[in-house]
């Protein structure tokens, strides 16, 4: 089995903007030589700076739109994006919702291979993202998310219920969770509920000490 990924997404959180997005990927950074796939989850404002500024980080954007190249005002354009450094994305994340339209368009304008991460609410939508094959699929109940309580404990049955439903809709799905996890237990209840790691972001963007955590989370 590959790496389980340790995805943070950095939001529009001050302490992960800007200076401060390129020092906490730079932290992350320090922890990629673990057992873990990290991945920096930025604004597409930060992609570029954070990109240049860590030393081969994965780095993701937090939306795309799909839109090519032209007369189109204000979106997110993916070709820009990758050469910014894009490396992969999240999509239809609880906070920036897209029509399945958006995602399947979107997917067919991505080169082959590029990282898609699709959010899903609950089992249901997780089902019918998989149905247009993106790379994974992350199940973030959106009430859990930004609170002290990780969906591995409040909802275990949300996380293993989608990797069923995902992987026998469309078995090459990889499946990830979100939503208050916090620490290395969260991590390993993920996996040990099917999950191939987690989408996290105040655990680590409003952490005191971001280090202990980063190694919390990687050990
Ligand atoms: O994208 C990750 C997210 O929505 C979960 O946020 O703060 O609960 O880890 P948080």
């Amino acid at each position: 089995m590959s790496k389980p990924l340790i995805v943070v997404n950095f939001k529009t959180y001050d302490s992960a903007s800007g200076m401060s997005a390129e020092r906490l990927a730079q932290a992350m950074n320090n922890f990629a030589d673990r057992n873990f796939r990290m991945v920096a989850v930025v604004s597409a404002f930060d992609l570029a700076s954070v990109s240049a500024s860590t030393n081969g980080l994965e780095v993701w954007s937090q939306h795309l739109d799909p839109i090519g190249k032209g007369s189109h005002t204000g979106w997110l354009e993916p070709d820009l994006a990758i050469y910014r450094g894009a490396a992969g994305t999240i999509i239809n994340h609880a906070e920036h919702k897209v029509e399945l339209e958006h995602v399947k368009q979107l997917m067919a304008m991505l080169p082959e291979g590029f990282p898609i991460c699709a959010c899903a609410a609950d089992v249901d939508e997780a089902i019918a993202l998989a149905k247009l094959g993106p790379t994974f699929i992350a199940v973030e109940p959106p009430e859990l998310i930004g609170g002290d309580i990780s969906v591995t404990t409040a909802d275990p049955a949300i996380v293993s219920d989608t990797v069923a439903a995902v992987k026998s809709t469309n078995p090459e799905v990889r499946v990830l969770c979100g939503a208050g996890v916090k620490n290395g237990a969260d991590v390993k209840m993920a996996i040990q509920l099917g999950a191939e790691g987690v989408l996290l972001a105040s655990g680590v963007t409003k952490a005191e000490d971001v280090n202990a955590v980063l190694d919390d989370l990687t050990s």
